[in-house]
This record gives structure tokens, sequence and C-alpha cells, in this order.
């Protein structure tokens, strides 16, 4: 009985022992205390040491796109550190290219702040910022596709530059029979589909493809309830320079960056001429026409040229069919100089680019947005 008395008091000594290492250890070892953060060698923060560079960074108001929540599975969240990261991890490794790499570039949910860090991030990110809006408008624009509007809070204004995206967050949400449920808070990437000259709101076009935050946006939101919304991120947007024509591209949701574009035209009085070459299956899968014929009369010179690759005679479609290379290549002359803008997925990117090419039209003439 002793025996075993005698041997209980030691496990039981050697556990308090650990367990007091272990405390010490974690406030000792684990406790970084403040540590610097210098931006673009001129704006510093003090933070407290230990968390995601990521996450110390939003702690001070400055955001990086970041579509996965800091899990390290977008490669959203690239930032160039010039010193103080440690070691490239190995979760980093499969979202970096070797020229990035080389850059010191690094994805910044994944590198720990233990010291001070010095950074490079674009200027334009210090106008990013988080905004409670209001969803105060959603209309199906075709089965799949919700145009959705939110308002800032009162005193609230965003600047953007047409063609720029930004994220929604879907915070944590219970299923029903109809959709599934959201156990962690994502972030996703949208396109603002508004005009710059509206200050007070954003719209978007949003697919719904069942996923956590598209079933947030078409499902579980009401008119009148609060949406975070960062931003605004992204060098795709149109640029004035000296294009006599401008062509835009889209399939899906890429409408929405364009219609954006097309705002600025037309509040801008841009009198270049411009080509919109939208791809879809059915005429049912067309957002918008309306506004598109409205652009049509609005601007000096414009043409919304839809071209569907699945009709049926029951359709009665009289434009053009096929896909959107095919009337590139029937209306595009190739004279002249080009602005393009792409939005879409790479695959149709990458056949639009070559259809350009064979226009004689140079990558340095155009511009994408791939998602
Ligand atoms: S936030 Fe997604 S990889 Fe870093």
């Amino acid at each position: 009985m002793n025996e075993l008395l005698t041997t209980t008091l030691v496990i039981t000594a050697i556990s308090v022992v650990l367990a007091l290492i272990l405390t010490l250890a974690n406030k000792y070892l684990a406790d970084y205390g403040k540590v610097k953060i210098t931006i673009n060698k001129e704006k510093e923060y003090e933070v407290d040491g230990g968390s995601s560079l990521l996450s110390s960074l939003v702690g001070q108001g400055i955001f990086i796109p970041s579509a996965c929540g800091g899990k390290g599975s977008c490669g959203y969240c690239k930032v160039k550190v010039l010193n103080g990261a440690g070691p490239v991890l190995a979760t980093e490794k499969p979202w970096l290219s070797k020229e990035e790499l080389n850059d010191k570039v690094r994805l910044s949910c994944q590198v720990k702040v233990r010291n001070d860090i010095e950074i490079q991030i674009p200027e334009e990110l210090f106008n990013v910022r988080e905004y409670e809006t209001t969803l105060v408008k959603r209309d199906l624009v075709t089965d799949k596709i919700a145009h959705v509007r939110f308002e800032l809070p009162e005193g609230e204004t965003i600047n953007f530059k047409p063609g720029q995206f930004m994220q929604i967050k879907a915070p944590e949400y219970a299923g029903t029979d109809e959709f599934e449920g959201n156990d962690e808070e994502v972030f996703r990437a949208y396109s603002i589909a508004s005009s710059i000259k509206d200050t007070k709101h954003v719209e978007f076009l949003i697919g719904y493809e069942k996923g956590a935050c598209s079933t947030y946006i078409h499902k579980v939101l009401k008119e009148g309830d609060k949406v975070m919304i960062n931003g605004p991120y992204g060098d795709f947007y149109y640029h004035d320079d000296d294009a006599d024509t401008i062509l835009l591209v889209a399939a899906g949701t890429g409408f929405a960056p364009i219609r954006s574009i097309l705002y600025h035209m037309r509040d801008q009085d841009i009198k270049k001429k411009t080509r919109f070459f939208f791809g879809a299956r059915t005429p049912a899968d067309l957002p918008l026409v309306d506004e598109m014929e409205q652009f049509e009369k609005d601007l000096a010179d414009f043409k919304f040229i839809p071209t569907l690759s699945r009709t049926k005679p029951e359709h009665h479609w009289e434009g053009d069919t096929g896909h959107v290379d095919d009337s590139i290549d029937k209306y595009v002359d190739g004279e002249g100089k080009y602005s393009c803008y792409l939005c879409g997925n790479p695959k149709m990117i990458a056949s639009i680019v070559e259809a350009l090419h064979k226009k004689n039209i140079p990558d340095d003439r155009i511009f994408f947005d791939e998602f």
C-alpha cells in the first residue's frame, strides 16, 4: 500500500513539475514581447510578437488579400519581406514561383512575427479598409447570378478604380435542408460591379456555386443584414492610355468589373470605340441586357456582342454563336491601338489572348483578371 502511495505521489510530482516547466517555457520562450514592423522603409508599427504577419497587419488596420482566412490555401496574401521572416515554410512553397522566392515574396499568413521585420507592400493597400455594410438589394439577374448592392455605414465612403475587387466575409451559419452550413469564417474575393462615382455603395455580381460565401449571399442573407466587406484590391483596372479602341471580354461573373469600367467610361464621357464580347451558353445566361442596350445609347461608340455556345432553335437567337474567340476573329480588324480588358477563367483567358495575338495585339496592351 505504501509502495502504491509513493508511486502515485512521485507521478503527481513529476506531472506538476512538467506542467510548471511548460508554463514557464510558454511565458518566457513564446513571449516575443513587442516587435516592430517597418513598411516601405517609412511606416513603423509596434505589435505584440508571436502572431502571423497577416493578422499583425490586420490588427494595425492594414488589409492584405486573404481568401482562405490565413490557412495557407489560397496564395492571395503575398507580401515582400525584406528582413526578419525566417526560412520559407513548406506550406508556402506551392504558392510561390522561383522569381517570387528570389524576390523575397512570402505568404504573410504563414510568416510569424517573432522579431523586428521589414516588409514592402503596394501603397494602395493603405487605402484598403473594412466596412460594416448593409445589404440593401439583391436581385437574380440570371438563374445563378445575384446582383447585390451594399450600403456603407453613415459618414463613410470608398474610393476604388473601375475593375478592382473586394472581399466579402461569410461568418459561420447553420445549414438547412436546402444548403449546407458553414462552420468557419471565410473571405471570398468579388469584383466590384458599380460606378466609382457611387462612393456610398458597392455592388457585385455573385454566382451561386454552393460554396460557403456564395451560399451565404444567395441563401442566408436578407435585405437589411450587416455584412463585413474589405478592400479595394487589385491591379486590374481601366487605364486611360493612348488606345483608340477598347476591347472588353468576359464570361459569367466576369461581367462585373466590365460593368464598372462601362460606368466609368460613361461618367467620364470617354468616346473611344468600345466593344464588349461576352461569352455565355444560352440567352438565359445573359445578365443585365437592358443595361447594355442603354450603354449602347449613352456611350459614343459602344457595342455589346454576346456570343452563345449552346443555342437551340426554340431560343430564336439571332446573334453570334460559338465562342468568344470566334467573335474576336470576326469583328476585330487589328488596325489601330487597342487596350483589352479580359475577365474569366484561366482557360478562357488563354484562348482570348491567343485570338488577340492573331490580331497583332501585343501582351502589353492586354490586361486580365483570372478567377
Ligand atoms: S491567406 Fe490564404 S494563403 Fe495566406
